[in-house]
């Protein structure tokens, strides 16, 4: 019933799909994560705290250089290749699955002293379904920027060393937000670049300073189970947007730089001014970063197994203050607190995707179990229950 991902066996199909599509062997192969917030829900495109893991499901892109200013793209999900050109790339010029890998080849080409591309040929596969809410798209990006940040850097020497993992992360978050058009924070690119095994990420989304805490679920007697509850994705563009707007709107009237900058207090004190629902979502993100805070000394004192009414109070609050969630997550969250988990929400920006239940590891088959159960009492599509371990982040894996 749980399942649990293994990217490495599909390396050698993905192999033998670009031998098939390009006619010769890839320079190389490099797999980017997918992610699971732990907690700091829509904190960060406003300078706040979020604290997310890799998880092993991700994005493979096997890929060789051209020489001709051309990049070429297919999925092994998507039927529709592209083919471009390099010199013609930009905000909005392409549309689709391959407007990811091609604002990546924009952004890595704007960014300084970044990488001189020759053109390349691309093969992804992603194992992240699309919609879930485990950033698949920042997945795609990744494995991207850093198979084109490391082949151009077999063209000029020196060039990886300005374009560290922090650097690409960013360059994949700019061809997100200008190239694709969605205006998201920057969590699920430097998670997706930074994860490490068995470690958080927290991460200061103003600073990008960032610190690996442990989050040793085994030793813990601990699990992770992502509910992908497979509820289409509803307004989450539009919503996203309208969300990040009112948080805006909520630090000009607090005279702050960024909600960031706000305490609880200052909130609650300016609540006529913000009126509603200014003041529902301002209190969200100024209670989320306390939260994140709280959470992160739980790691550092080694006791995740804590964490249960940080994560219960965070999905109250998206539920009902920034008001994200849907009845399939609600649905999943209850059926897991009420059989065990220590504590459940939702993660990734909302209006369907996953939720996280963090579970005692005896009561793993029971939640995942009762979670089913309530589903189908409720009349939805059955969800699809996953084990996630903290992964590493993006590397070459051939
Ligand atoms: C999406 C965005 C992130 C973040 C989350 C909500 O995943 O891409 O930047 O805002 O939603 O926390």
């Amino acid at each position: 019933m749980i399942r649990i991902p293994r990217p490495s066996r599909r390396l050698g199909p993905l192999l033998d799909a670009f031998r098939a599509r390009v006619g010769r062997d890839p320079d190389g192969a490099w797999f980017a994560p997918g992610r699971v917030n732990l907690i700091g829900e829509h904190t960060d495109y406003s300078g706040g705290f979020v604290l997310p893991l890799a998880i092993e499901y991700g994005v493979l892109a096997a890929v060789a250089r051209r020489d001709d200013g051309r990049l070429r793209c297919w999925s092994l999900q998507e039927p529709e290749p592209a083919d471009l050109r390099l010199d013609e790339l930009g905000p909005g010029k392409v549309q689709g699955w391959a407007a990811y890998p091609a604002g990546v080849a924009w952004a890595l080409a704007q960014a300084d002293g970044g990488a001189e591309l020759g053109g390349m040929d691309l093969v992804v596969d992603g194992e992240v379904p699309a919609g879930a809410g485990l950033s698949s798209s920042a997945a795609l990006e990744c494995a991207t920027a850093l198979a084109l940040a490391e082949l151009s850097g077999l063209q000029r020497a020196g060039a990886l060393d300005r374009l560290g993992p922090v650097e690409l992360a960013a360059a994949a978050h700019r061809a997100e937000v200008e190239a694709v058009g969605m205006p998201c924070g920057v969590m699920d690119q430097m998670i997706s670049m930074l994860g490490q095994p068995g470690h958080a990420l927290f991460l200061d989304t103003r600073t990008l300073e960032a610190e690996q805490l442990p989050l040793p679920l085994d030793e813990a007697g601990l699990r992770l189970l992502v509910i992908d509850t497979r509820a289409p994705h509803r307004l989450v563009e539009g919503a996203y947007g309208e969300r990040r707007a009112a948080i805006e709107a909520a630090a000009r009237v607090l005279g702050v730089a960024e909600l960031r900058d706000a305490t609880p207090a200052m909130v609650e004190d300016a609540a006529d001014a913000l009126g509603d629902p200014g003041l529902r979502r301002a209190r969200h993100v100024v209670r989320e970063n306390a939260r994140v805070l709280e959470a992160a000394a739980l790691l550092r004192e080694a006791a995740p197994d804590r964490l249960g009414p940080l994560l219960a109070a965070s999905h109250v609050s998206l539920r009902d203050d920034l008001e994200v969630s849907c009845p399939e997550l609600d649905t999943a969250v209850a059926a897991a607190t009420d059989s065990g988990a220590l504590g459940a929400r939702m993660t990734g920006a909302g209006f369907g995707g996953s939720a996280l239940a963090l579970v005692p590891a005896e009561l793993e088959e029971r939640v995942g179990a009762a979670v089913l159960a309530a589903f189908e009492a409720a009349g939805f599509r059955p969800p699809e229950v996953i084990g996630v371990r903290p992964a590493g982040g993006a590397r070459r894996v051939a």
